[in-house]
């Protein structure tokens, strides 16, 4: 294999670029020429295909810089659609051009389907990204739970359910952890901590919205932040015992922090919050408004009086507080955990497609203690009907009474966090008074790719 090609698709996370970093030292090694291709599968679909040389002369070029957040490619999420035949042959046929014998695409599920369209074409493998940490099975069975049950008034006939599972361990989880998700564990856990104090003097309920769609991983890991309650998608939010729990801890501590993750849902699978429709590679759905809703309902279950009558706040309007801690989490410097097994995961992508196999994921495995290096075929991920399922939380990681980490879900937290943070990590921080950053204009890694672009003749 002479020349690879290599693409960031769907949402950005901060270790994209330690990613193709990893690709690039690897293919470096082997002597392989590494084309990334601008804005993902949008690239793709522009018949110039805007792409640059990341290792001319087997060298990185110095735009390259596995700290820096955000993809130099650039991402979007479009997508094509691999039914449709006469796009996917323009498509490989734009690939067979630009001389690229091999396609590493870094994505999640939406890439993954992506990738596996263009396997009909030519080699193409994954290297996993998502700050959701659902691209993955809890077990290797796990695709076998799904089931379709007859709903003849619903848009598609039917509905999808998941069968309860099986017990497993830590050692059976397919794709560990994703490359991202420590760095946003890392925001969301800070935004916590720091909201907290607030919550805390003026004797208030904060309730922290973080990302996650309908994963709950982000908001298990924002147990480092210390909230009092983590609400998770995979355990309905059941009216009662919620606020039963949070007037207990009122009553203790006077103040009380939340995290809601944005896809929780109630008793009866209902999204609390809305949901829109976006572009995004998998059809999914973007959700918002859940840390709002969980407010309305303290705000009526607990009334005005209880705040006003122990001189917190005259309203429980006022008492009750909602931030969302947004996009910070996806972006910026990625944390060490992320950028050394995001860089090896490109390492590895490189190495199964130079071995001459295809149409499988680079992924990472827990064993013996420590996470290794591994893949697997890409369709393990799908169920009987070919569809890939976010990977859910596990009911074992979370435990509903308490609204915590369960103790599995603390040693799986355990065995990803507690080294996560190098000491450059926080030498890093210190970057922020630099007093160059109030002197001159942020220097965007755009402006020096932009001038790298090539572009084929859309006419042949
Ligand atoms: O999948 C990553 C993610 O950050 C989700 O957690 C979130 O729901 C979604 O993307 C937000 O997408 P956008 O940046 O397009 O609003």
């Amino acid at each position: 294999m002479r020349r690879i090609g290599i693409l960031t698709a769907g949402g950005d996370t901060p270790a994209l670029n330690a990613t193709i970093a990893g690709a690039v030292h690897e293919a470096n090694r082997l002597r392989i020429e590494v084309i990334g291709i601008i804005k993902g599968f949008s690239g793709l679909l522009n018949p110039e295909v805007p792409h640059v040389e990341l290792n001319p002369l087997f060298t990185p070029i110095p735009e390259l810089d596995p700290t820096h957040g955000g993809t130099i490619l650039g991402a979007s999420r479009d997508y094509f659609d691999a039914n449709d035949t006469q796009t996917m042959d323009r498509v490989a046929d734009r690939l067979r051009r630009l001389k690229v014998e091999g396609l590493v695409c870094i994505g999640g599920d939406g890439t993954l389907s992506g990738m596996q369209a263009l396997s009909h074409h030519l080699p193409a493998v994954l290297a996993p990204k998502t700050i959701d940490n659902d691209l993955g099975l809890n077990y290797p069975d796990e695709p076998n739970e799904w089931v379709r049950e007859s709903a003849p008034g619903s848009p598609k006939g039917y509905i999808t359910r998941k069968r309860p599972g099986r017990e497993f361990g830590l050692d059976e989880v397919v794709n560990y952890v994703t490359p991202g998700y420590a760095t946003a564990v890392f925001e969301s856990s800070t935004g916590v901590s720091r909201i907290r104090t607030t919550a805390e003097s003026h004797r208030r309920v904060a309730i922290v919205e973080v990302m996650g769609r309908d994963c709950g991983m982000i908001a298990l890991g924002t147990a480092y932040g210390q909230p009092d309650l983590i609400l998770v998608p995979e355990s309905p939010v059941d009216p009662d015992p919620l606020v039963e729990r949070v007037l207990a801890v009122l009553e203790i501590q006077k103040h009380a922090v939340i995290v809601a993750a944005e896809g929780i849902v109630d008793t009866e699978g209902h999204i609390f919050g809305s949901v829109s429709a976006s572009k995004d590679p998998a059809g999914n759905l973007v959700y918002s408004g859940a840390a709002e809703a969980i407010k309305e309902l303290l705000v009526d279950k607990i009334g005005d009086d209880y705040f006003a009558s122990r001189r917190r706040g005259e309203t429980a309007d006022a008492a009750v507080f909602v931030r969302k801690v947004g996009h910070t989490q996806r972006g910026g410097r990625p944390i060490l955990f992320d950028r050394f097994y995001a860089a090896q995961l490109g390492g590895k992508a490189v190495q199964i497609l130079a071995a001459g196999y295809h149409n499988c994921v680079a992924t990472l495995q827990y064993r013996d203690g420590g996470i290794r290096l591994d893949s697997v075929d890409a369709n393990r991920f799908r169920d009987r009907w070919g569809t890939i399922h976010p990977r859910p939380l596990s009911p074992t990681f979370y435990d509903p009474q308490r609204f915590k980490p369960s103790p599995k879900g603390v040693q799986y937290l355990h065995s990803i966090f507690t080294n996560a943070l190098g000491v450059d990590d926080v030498e890093a921080l210190r970057s922020i008074f630099d007093t160059g950053n109030i002197v001159y204009p942020y220097n965007s890694v755009n402006v020096h790719i932009h001038k790298r672009i090539m572009r084929i003749d859309p006419a042949g």
